[in-house]
């Protein structure tokens, strides 16, 4: 299996591992990057709290017919994420089928009785097959002889403790690791990773420092396809408006134009869009580490190990870094709060950085329903005094590169190939002691890009210099850079089949493109079949997405078109989709008769879940069959592509 050996470079593990002095591997099978995050997390406290040599590794890179050779005083770890429907992630695929295939083997024979591993998955509750993928390689490792040392943690991303399940997993996993390997633990020093070498020659006008941009191709002005993940295509906003009417909500449709680029979608896709931190936020964490005067001088980033990989392209700056390169408005982490201790400006803030690192519950009553950012944290326990020692290099460690985010596509391809929809609210909450509430990254970004092209407002606010404005004005208008995901969320290829959305809120955008597209069908002449919608939202008057479009759709589709509403605060008790699905259960059993497909868009952790629930209430009554019977029933049309989700949390 030597497909896709770059040259030079070797695809056996226990080779690379030999040759760079390693006694610890850190496997990592990641989709998003949390995965990744994590085990570089690991290898770094491996190495600074127990001398372990640890290396981070993905996946994809390695073989592993040679598992059986591992030597027995050294270590592999798996952090590995499980996705959708309890599928490895797309780097682990093959080292999953590997070691679970039908008559595995490695090199001599099929025993790993040598092989000792520590095992972290991360998964959903929310989804059936909750974290999977750790359980079945866990499984499989331990009855191919392996040793598992501590327990198999798994984090759940559905109930938002993620992070503190990570946490709560790796101290006794350390424990025992360290009596298994005799290892003797010290007093945590911290070691970067990378150094931060200034340019002094160098200015922020030079041509080859980077400000953002995603590579070199637009770096050189000449930005290229194939676009994707890694090379994202700034795309024309081609119009945008408010969805609400309402002075303290907003919710944006946004018309992303994807004509100039080889981008293609399909109705019930996603799009990414790569958001830019706001210009306060950058401003308040160069602020926070005395940065200020700084901001704009240049710096590469080298890697000290031969196994890391610097996060984004340099020569550039500490406000391009902290501007589109850093997660700096996520809140705050427990971890970092422990790894910055050290670097305090006094002993009093010292000490209560290290409690705060260390206590759990004090951690949680202090900063639990605040939302604080890192910037944000830091400016509040410091009282004034500022970080000016904290070294730069513990950020580009520390912080998750910000991530692109992905929403339904709310149009339908058939009718606008080129041009791609997005529904957004933007999210906002207020924070104690804060002036600026929390916001969004991606909506706030969505809802300033709208605002600049509708109000003509500057928006100095998201400085896409790279972009729009500034010394590497590559466009004039506004844009945004984004990639397509595909999914298989999609409408019956024939139209003639009836079909069922449950979509409340923001649930509603796949649900928009498919009315879309069965009226287009419609129009085209074709037989379309019932076309039945949920939808909720708050109350009529504010938050009742495409309202009008709606009744456009209905002189076009007429009876095949019906809309069902529940508004939720329009009366004294609360109204919602699954209540008026129940209210129409013997429709929808007649059209499951007719081989309806069922889908499901929206809130992940309840809606989702009760609108499951009430359908096995609808087919038990309507069918006369026992609940068990009806879950069954359930689950098999989930398995047969019936029921479709895409949901969130
Ligand atoms: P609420 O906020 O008034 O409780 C879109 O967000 C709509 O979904 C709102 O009307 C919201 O109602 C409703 N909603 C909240 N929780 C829900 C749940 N568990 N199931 C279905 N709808 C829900």
């Amino acid at each position: 299996a030597n497909v896709g050996t770059k040259p030079g470079r070797t695809r056996n593990f226990i080779e690379k591992m030999d040759e760079t002095n390693k006694n610890c591997i850190v496997f990592y099978g990641s989709q998003t990057g949390t995965a990744e995050d994590y085990a570089s997390r690991l290898a770094k406290e491996g190495k600074s709290r127990f001398g372990l040599n640890t290396m981070v590794a993905d996946l994809e890179d390695y073989d592993y017919d040679n598992l059986d050779e591992f030597p027995a005083d050294k270590i592999i770890m798996f952090v590995l994420a499980t996705y959708g429907e309890g599928e490895p992630t797309d780097n682990a695929v093959e080292f999953y089928e590997h070691i679970r295939g039908d008559d595995v083997s490695f090199t001599n024979g099929s025993s790993l009785e040598n092989l000792k591993y520590v095992a972290f998955g991360l998964g959903n509750n929310t989804y059936e097959h909750y974290n999977s993928v750790v359980r079945h390689v866990d499984e499989t490792l331990t009855k191919l002889g392996g040793t598992r040392i501590g327990v198999a943690g798994e984090g759940d991303d559905g109930a938002g403790t993620m992070e503190e399940d990570f946490l709560a997993w790796k101290e006794p996993m350390w424990a025992a690791l360290a009596e298994s390997m005799g290892l003797e633990e010290r007093e945590a020093i911290y070691e970067p990773t990378f150094a931060i070498v200034e340019r002094d020659t160098l200015t922020a006008e030079s041509e080859e420092v980077y400000l953002g941009e995603p590579n070199k191709n637009y770096l050189q002005g000449t930005p290229k396809g194939p676009y994707n993940a890694q090379n994202p295509y700034t795309a024309a906003v081609a119009e945008s408006r408010e969805l609400f009417n309402s002075k303290d909500r907003s919710c944006i449709h946004m018309e992303i134009d994807i004509s100039g680029s080889n981008l293609t979608y399909q109705t019930g896709d996603h799009i990414a869009v790569w958001p830019s931190n706001a210009g306060n936020q950058v401003d308040l964490f160069l602020k926070a580490l005395d940065l200020t005067d700084k901001r704009n001088d240049v710096i590469s980033i080298k890697a000290l190990e031969p196994t890391a990989k610097v996060p984004f392209p340099t020569p550039t700056t500490y406000d391009a870094i902290v501007r589109y390169h850093m997660e700096i408005c996520a809140p705050v982490s427990r971890q970092m709060v422990s790894t910055l201790a050290p670097f305090s400006p006094t002993e009093k803030i010292k000490t209560e950085m290290t409690r705060l690192g260390s206590d759990k519950d004090y951690f949680h009553e202090k900063t639990g329903h605040s939302f604080y950012n890192i910037a944000q944290f830091l400016t509040v326990i410091s009282e004034g005094a500022t970080w000016d020692k904290i070294p730069f290099s513990a950020f580009v460690e520390g912080l998750n590169k910000l991530q692109p985010r992905y929403y339904s596509i709310s149009s339908s391809s058939l009718v606008q190939p080129k041009k791609v929809a997005i529904t957004a609210v933007v999210e906002t909450q207020a924070l104690p002691s804060q002036k600026a509430p929390f916001r969004g990254v991606a909506t706030h970004f969505i809802a300033a890009l709208a605002d600049k092209q509708n109000n003509g407002a500057k928006s100095d606010e998201f400085d896409l210099s790279y972009q729009i404005g500034g010394p590497r004005a590559r466009h004039t208008g506004t844009h945004l850079p984004v990639h397509i995901r595909h999914s298989n969320f999609k409408l019956p290829s024939d139209p003639s089949r009836p079909v069922i959305m449950v979509g409340p809120g923001t649930g509603v955008a796949p649900f928009r493109a498919f009315v879309q597209e069965r009226a287009k069908q419609a129009q085209d002449g074709a037989d379309v079949g019932k076309t039945l919608l949920f939808f909720g939202s708050r109350n009529a008057k504010e938050d009742y997405l495409y309202e009008s479009e709606w009744a456009e759709y209905k002189k076009v589709l007429g009876d095949k078109f019906e809309l069902v509403t529940a508004f939720s605060r329009d009366s004294a008790k609360k109204v919602y989709v699954q209540h008026r699905l129940k209210e129409k259960g013997e429709e929808v059993h007649e059209l499951l008769q007719k081989k309806a497909l069922f889908y499901v868009c929206g809130d992940a952790a309840r809606m989702a879940r009760e609108v499951n629930t009430t359908l096995a209430q609808i087919i038990s009554e309507y069918r006369k069959v026992t609940p068990a019977k009806a879950d069954e029933v359930v689950k098999s049309m989930r398995a047969a592509n019936q029921y479709q989700e895409d949901v969130w949390s």
